[in-house]
């Protein structure tokens, strides 16, 4: 099974970035984790601060991977570019927040992804990818 994980903008600064919020760890070491939990998983890991690429990666990911774990930032809360590449193609997508976005301030509440993905994790930190991958394993099953 493959599975690209996607991060957006300000997620390579995880580990330095708001540690009372987004944890002391960096995604480099985190991804290491990821990787060795999943021995069954082909991952591939691309992070972006910009829109286009991002949408760019979605459209390359169909045809290519089977699922996506997509955390998108701060476009999560406001790219309709980024939804509609979502609906565009054929491979589950499931969102993902390392903070709980519900209980930060409220221009964070909304999602401009979450209708068009497979599902939605949220404020268990970096566990959330975890949770987001075996999530995609679970439906690949069934
Ligand atoms: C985030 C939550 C977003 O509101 C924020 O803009 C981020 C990170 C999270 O993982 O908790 O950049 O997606």
């Amino acid at each position: 099974m493959k599975i690209l994980v996607i991060n957006g903008p300000n997620l390579n600064l995880l580990g330095r970035r708001e540690p009372e919020v987004y944890g002391t760890m960096s995604f480099d070491d985190y991804y290491q984790e990821l990787m060795q939990r999943f021995p069954e998983v082909e991952f591939s890991y691309v992070q972006s601060n910009h829109e286009g690429v991002i949408i760019d990666e979605l459209h390359m990911a169909w045809g290519r991977v089977d699922g996506v774990v997509l955390n998108a930032g701060a476009y999560s809360h406001t790219s309709l570019a980024i939804a509609d590449a979502i609906a565009s193609i054929e491979v589950p997508v499931v969102e993902v927040h390392i903070s709980n976005v519900f209980a930060r301030e409220s221009f964070r509440h909304h999602s401009m992804l979450s209708a068009v993905c497979a599902g939605v994790i949220v404020g268990f930190g970096l566990n959330s990818y975890a949770l987001a991958v075996q999530s995609l394993i679970d439906r690949m099953k069934q």
